[in-house]
């Protein structure tokens, strides 16, 4: 039954919307005729929302005084303790929610969930080792100072749709934990599996610590970024939405970020590589949710001397993947949640044919409603569009070369530079092809795919990729400043 869900939260409490409402629709059919499903819909709220929700976050803020700002570690880390545990309570609705509104495997979905209460758990931990050694005292000169971590002020976050529930939080609960206050609009796709949540966010949290609307970005968004009021812009998804908050808020010198955007993930499969293991790696890692991460590896270098028994292994298995709903036992390929999706992968298919690419798998771009079969290209140049944009889908670009300095270029050369996975064995080759990755990259990862997890390690990127760094040890740090007290020893 679709879920007509009327309520948001400003200022500790849930506020009745008699207005209108947006409709959430999937992609995704229980019947054998193909239509978008009605899944729900949430409040179509305007800037006349988004403001009071803005100044019940600047409230709680206070002028630094505000309750949650000066709250003891230890009564903070209850009240977190207490949402983690009242949200478990609520798994198989935003699974259920989850699965429908994004198309996600149910697989894939109860795992988002299950990630999201285990990166709860280890960023509480996290935090209170944070605390025991980030306040100290020091003595210099004659002055002691008592330094700390303290809060950053007021964050404006927005989440993706591709990990609606898990990369919103990566963002919202360090930002809580460090004393923020908050104002999360979720994203489009991936809307209704919040508000299960929302009477915990409500019965945990201090009035107006945070605040959660629903509706348009330029409606909601950019109206509160317009007042300069916002002290941190906390955004995953892609660069030119983060640009035009940035461009709103009128003193941007005093506007700190935490960004996960854009990548372009490069494989290198070298000669000696272990082809079966590069493979299944490079398969798992270009398609897993349809390619729809931005982990994802979204172009494939591959030494010509391999390049056949790669290819032919590789595109074998792509074409064995299971498509079908995301319910369905074993399925790894589903419709994709944006409608235009098809036809944006469909034009860069077709664009790098016209301009001299293969499609080399048999089941390669084969279209049925909004699903597409994922494409493998080759030989992809530099002119063609999936050589440049960011496919987010099921297309996987080959190229291949012969001189690895040619491909250390083109990396060195890319917008991007989150991380870069390498396929090979001989030392030689490798130990100077890593030491450059890791200054073009933030993340080698060697004979395996690119990845955020596990969260304790850092994630983040170089140029377009990333601003600041997440995870469950650097979130606390990037949504944090250390302040301290200075005494003169008179
Ligand atoms: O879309 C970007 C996500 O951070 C990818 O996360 O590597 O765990 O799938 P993941």
């Amino acid at each position: 039954n679709p879920l007509h869900h009327k309520t948001y939260l400003i200022n500790g409490e849930l506020r009745e919307w008699k207005g209108a409402c947006d409709e959430v629709y999937s992609t995704i059919s229980s019947t054998e005729q193909y239509a978008p499903t009605l899944v729900g819909s949430v409040p179509h709220l305007t800037e006349k929302e988004a403001l009071e929700a803005l100044e019940a976050a600047a409230n709680a803020y206070g002028k630094g005084n505000g309750l949650w700002a000066t709250m003891r570690v230890k009564d903070r880390v209850e009240i977190l303790e207490r949402f983690t545990k009242e949200i478990q309570h609520k798994r198989d609705e935003v699974v259920q929610l989850m699965m429908w509104e994004i198309g996600k495997t149910i697989l894939e979905c109860q795992k988002e969930f299950d990630r999201t209460i285990e990166y709860l758990y280890n960023t509480l931990e996290e935090y209170k080792k944070l605390d025991r050694d980030s306040a100290h005292f020091q003595k210099k000169d004659g002055i002691y100072a008592h330094i700390r971590r303290g809060p950053l002020g007021i964050v404006l976050c927005l989440g993706p749709y591709n990990y609606p529930l898990n990369e919103s939080f990566a963002l919202l609960i360090p930002a809580l934990l460090m004393g923020n206050t908050v104002i999360y609009k979720p994203p489009k796709y991936g809307v209704l599996l919040i508000t299960p949540l929302l009477e915990a966010f409500r019965d945990c949290f201090p009035k107006g610590v945070i605040n959660i609307v629903f509706g348009r970005g330029r409606e909601i968004a950019s109206p509160i970024m317009e007042t300069g009021r916002i002290d941190v812009l906390a955004l995953i998804g892609n660069s030119r939405s983060a640009i035009a908050l940035q461009d709103k808020h009128p003193h941007k010198n005093r506007l700190r970020l935490v960004l996960g955007l854009e990548a372009k993930n490069p494989a290198i499969v070298l000669p000696d590589a272990d082809i079966d293991l590069a493979v299944k790696e490079c398969v798992a890692g270009a398609l897993t949710f349809n390619g729809q991460r931005c982990t994802a590896l979204k172009i494939l270098y591959v030494h010509e001397d391999v390049k056949e028994a790669f290819l032919s292994k590789f595109t074998e298995e792509v074409d064995k993947l299971p498509f079908g709903n995301p319910w369905e036992v074993n399925v790894k390929l589903t419709p994709l949640p944006e409608p235009d999706k098809p036809q944006y992968i469909q034009d860069l298919i077709d664009d790098a044919l016209q301009k001299g690419a293969k499609i080399l798998n048999k089941k390669g771009g084969e279209r049925c409603e909004n699903f597409i079969f994922p494409a493998v290209l080759a030989p992809v140049s530099p002119d063609m569009r999936v050589y440049q944009e960011e496919q987010f889908g099921p297309v996987v670009p080959v190229r291949f070369f012969t001189d690895i300095d040619q491909v250390r270029e083109e990396i060195a050369d890319s917008h991007y530079g989150q991380q870069v996975s390498i396929f090979g064995h001989d030392v030689y080759t490798l130990a100077p092809l890593i030491d450059a990755m890791v200054n073009l990259v933030c993340r080698v990862n060697l004979n395996s795919l690119c990845q955020r997890g596990p969260d304790v390690f850092p994630f983040t990127g170089r140029k377009d990729s990333a601003v600041g760094t997440l995870s469950v040890y650097d979130a606390l740090r990037s949504f944090s400043i250390r302040t301290f007290v200075a005494s003169k020893d008179n």
